[in-house]
């Protein structure tokens, strides 16, 4: 593996981190300074942000992180708040142990920290939810401690610039990786630097080294790159085929007529549960909410969220309860179909346990 030898030279005894000095300039003159959760350095509003962003984008998170905040402006707000009105607010986000921890970790930071976020990477990472990266962007962000970050995007960077080919599935590899990242960060003499820096191994992850067709032309560091030497550079990260676990949330319209029958539809022939018998099921609340009339609508119920454990996918089930009188609750294909009738249709497990239909099997 070429390591750091281009990305930081010799000069008498000084060493010259070129990488870090390209990627703070790089980042002044081109990186992202205007998201709401930048120009400020407090803890609350960067933890936040970090967590929101771990696996959504910038553009969806915008109006979340402002919704979060009219409601709860601070640490203590959010500690004070109940875990329904979080997962309210987080609701459409996915992954919901994020809300969940979220919501633990402001309890803690008022019970353990008095109500302010501690100051530094190592006791960050004390706290529900929050892993070695997000600690390190809060305390490098808004405390100016010199440590490295690693999340998704920063590793595709990294591993591109060394020619990292160790498998990122391994722990061990992903360790070695660490230590790389902590020897690129900028000199601890120049303090000021570091935010800027994490921010810009963001921004170039996020802008330009990107999974498919990274940008190289328009790279401040491509000459530095031994991945774009090699004319690889979509070949890092290595990882193996192991499939990687993955969550979605869906929601599923749970209608009942008068006579207590539910609303049912044929799941088209490929993709999740194909050819069942289904409620019907949404990307998102609002997704649902727009097919129904507006009677239905202003009758919706959101029901208790459950878990639903796939071979590669956690799927967190969002039933919406509606009492329709008669009308069909959507003009799409489907039936309202009795109790005694349930047993005698493939029904997907999770919505059996929903019906209280009974029965086994587990797709
Ligand atoms: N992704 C993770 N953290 C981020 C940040 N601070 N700004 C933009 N994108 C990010």
């Amino acid at each position: 593996m070429a390591l750091t030898a281009p990305v930081s030279c010799g000069v008498g005894h000084t060493r010259v981190p070129v990488f870090a000095e390209r990627v703070v300039a790089w980042q002044r003159s081109h990186g992202r300074s205007e998201l709401p959760w930048q120009n400020t350095q407090d803890p609350y509003r960067v933890w936040l942000s970090e967590v929101m962003l771990q696996q959504t984008q910038v553009s969806t998170v915008l109006g979340y992180f402002a919704r979060f905040l009219a409601r709860f402006p601070s640490v203590a707000a959010l500690a004070a708040g109940t875990e329904d009105e979080v997962f309210g607010l987080w609701s459409g986000l996915g992954y919901y142990s994020r809300a969940r921890n979220m919501h633990r970790c402001a309890q803690e930071v008022v019970s353990r920290f008095g109500g302010e976020f501690p100051r530094t990477a190592a006791e960050l990472q004390t706290l529900p939810g929050i892993g070695r990266s997000t600690a390190s962007a809060v305390a490098a962000f808004c405390f100016g401690e010199r440590v490295a970050i690693l999340d998704g995007n920063v590793k595709r960077v990294l591993t591109r610039l060394l020619a990292f080919d160790g498998d990122m599935s391994s722990a061990a590899q992903e360790r070695l990786l660490w230590n790389e990242a902590t020897e690129l960060l900028p000199p601890a003499k120049d303090r000021p630097a570091i935010a800027r820096y994490t921010q810009g191994l963001m921004d170039l992850g996020a802008t330009v080294c990107l999974p498919r067709k990274p940008s190289c032309m328009i790279c401040p560091v491509s000459d530095l790159c031994a991945a774009r030497e090699q004319g690889a550079p979509e070949s890092y990260p290595v990882k193996t085929r192991k499939l990687r676990r993955t969550s979605q949330s869906l929601w599923m319209l749970l209608a009942r007529d008068a006579q207590g029958r539910v609303w049912l539809e044929k799941r088209p022939s490929r993709g999740i549960w194909a050819g069942l018998y289904c409620l019907p099921v949404f990307e998102s609340r609002d997704a649902l909410l727009e097919m129904l009339s507006a009677k239905d609508r202003a009758n919706a119920r959101d029901d208790a969220v459950f878990l639903h454990v796939l071979t590669h996918k956690d799927l967190h089930l969002h039933p919406v309860d509606v009492d329709s009188r008669g009308t069909k609750p959507m003009a799409e294909e489907g039936a309202w179909f009795a109790t005694d009738e349930w047993a005698a249709l493939g029904l997907p497990a999770p919505v059996r346990k929903l019906l209280g239909a009974g029965g086994s099997g587990s797709v």
